[in-house]
Order: C-alpha cells, then structure tokens, then sequence
C-alpha cells in the first residue's frame, strides 16, 4: 500500500489562491459493480475536495457516477478502492456502528424523494435525526432554520397536508437542524416545480452564504448548479472539468461539449 500520509496531513485545500479547510475528500476513489461480463466501473480513481462552507454541484451525463460518487462519500455505500475522509475521519477505518454513528452525527441528506414520515408533523420530522440520537436540539437555532426555510406556520401539519415544495423545504430543515459537518442532496429539487425548487435551493445557497453550511448536490439540471459556489464535472467515473461561479449558461456550455463527444448515454 502507498503511503497516504501525504494527504492525512494536508488540512486545507488551496482555491484561487484562498486556503479553504475541507469538509469532505476522495482520494483515488474507485467503485466497481458486478463481475466479468457485467462488470461497471461506476468510480474511475476520483480525487476531489470539497470545501467547508462551500456548495458545490456534481453534473454530469446520466450514468457518468453522481449518485455513486456522491454515496461514497457520503458513507452510504462501500467503496472499492481508495480512501474517503469526512472532516478529519477516514471512513474506511470505520466499522459498520461507527460509520452509522457518523452518518447521524455529522451528514445531512436531501433525497428527492422527500422521505418525510407521514405520521410525524412537520415540526416532528425536522426533529427526527436528533430525536434518534438522543440530542437536543438548539431551540435558537431550530428556529433560525425554520424561518428561514418559512415553515412556521406549517409546524403542526403532516407532510401530506403539506405541498410538494413544503415537503421538501422540510426536508431541507430536517437536513440543517442538527447542525451537520456537510449535508448531501440527490437531486433535491427533481420532483418540484421550478418555482418551487428556486426556492429550495435558494435556502441551500442561503444556508452556505449566512450559517457557513457545507452543502454538495448532486444535479443534472444547470440552472440549479447555477445557485453553486462551483460544479465538478463527471463523465464515464471520472472528473473531468470543474467551473467556479458558474451561470446556467456556462454550465450548459460545457455539458454541450459532452455532447459532442458522444459521452451521453
Ligand atoms: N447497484 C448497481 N449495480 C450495478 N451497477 C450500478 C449500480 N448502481 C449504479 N450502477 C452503474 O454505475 C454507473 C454509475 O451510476 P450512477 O452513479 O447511478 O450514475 P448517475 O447518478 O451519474 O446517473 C452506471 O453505469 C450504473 O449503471
Ligand atoms: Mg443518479
């Protein structure tokens, strides 16, 4: 095995020119599924940082390993090869309790699918994660993050007395209520309208801007990515470009490259 001491010691990472300490990092990752004929190489060594307080989008044509990268790093799913770290911990040197602890205690998640439990309020659902862990929440906090995400007046309804795009502001105050290292999204605005998902996603940009939150989302749409501090691009497992302040124009530029290869599927 190579020595990665190298990159256990490296804190921060450096993004033109400001020094940034970083919240989550693949090194050489890679994911293979299945064998022999129906062997897929969903991660092909993807080293990539993402900054504290930083949002960041992950595009790419579809199958080009968003999800997979995203999980990975995420502790949702095993690896092949290489190495993740979130905040100063290697997840894998984790056993399964550990890993299960830290996912808790440090990540939020956004799926599309809001995954909200219908026999909870609203109020209730936010509270869920801590709730589990046995945490209090910080009432100051809880409702900082309620306003701004403009559900107190919707505390006591169920998720279906609530709208879709409610739902999913839900979802997002669920994520940011315990205060997590990163939170992940898959997607989170896939299943709202576009009135509906600005909103959403102008509370993650909000919560990176404002509460220092660290946000990574997974999208294929550039209008979303757009609300980004920056987009890596991924195509066949791989990173292959990145922009900073991105418009919805530069990143439909450059998926049009794609394109041009014939890298879609
Ligand atoms: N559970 C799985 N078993 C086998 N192959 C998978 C599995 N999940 C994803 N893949 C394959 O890995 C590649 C990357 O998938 P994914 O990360 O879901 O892509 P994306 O999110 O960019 O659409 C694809 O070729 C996909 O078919
Ligand atoms: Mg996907």
């Amino acid at each position: 095995m190579p020595s990665r001491q190298e990159h256990l010691s490296v804190t921060t990472t450096s993004i033109a020119g400001r020094a940034t300490a970083v919240a989550a990092r693949a090194t050489d990752l890679s994911k293979v599924y299945g064998q022999g004929e129906t062997r897929v190489i969903a991660l092909d060594r993807v080293s990539v940082d993402f900054g504290q307080a930083e949002f960041t989008a992950i595009m790419g044509p579809s199958g080009s390993g968003k999800s997979t990268l995203m999980h990975c790093v995420a502790g949702l799913d095993s690896f092949s090869s290489g190495s993740v770290r979130i905040g100063d911990t290697e997840l894998g040197s984790l056993k399964d309790k550990q890993l299960t602890k830290l996912r808790r205690d440090k990540i939020g998640f956004i799926f599309q699918a809001f995954n909200l439990l219908p026999t909870l309020t609203a109020l209730e659902n936010i509270t869920l994660p801590m709730d589990i862990a046995g945490r209090k929440p910080d009432k100051q906090w809880l409702d900082t993050v309620i306003e701004m995400v403009g559900l107190s007046g919707r505390l006591g309804h169920r998720p279906s007395q609530l709208s879709g795009g409610q739902q999913q502001r839900v979802a997002v105050a669920r994520a940011l209520a315990s205060k997590p290292e990163i939170i992940f999204g898959d997607e989170p605005t896939g299943n709202l309208d576009s009135r509906s998902g600005a909103e959403v996603l102008g509370f993650l940009r909000n919560s990176v801007r404002e509460l220092g939150q660290t946000v990574v989302m997974v999208t294929h749409d550039p209008v979303a990515a757009a609300y980004a501090d920056r987009v890596v691009f991924l195509a066949d497992g791989r990173i292959v470009d990145e922009l900073r302040a991105p418009t919805a124009d530069s990143v439909l530029d450059r998926m049009k490259r794609f394109d041009a290869k014939g890298r879609t599927s």
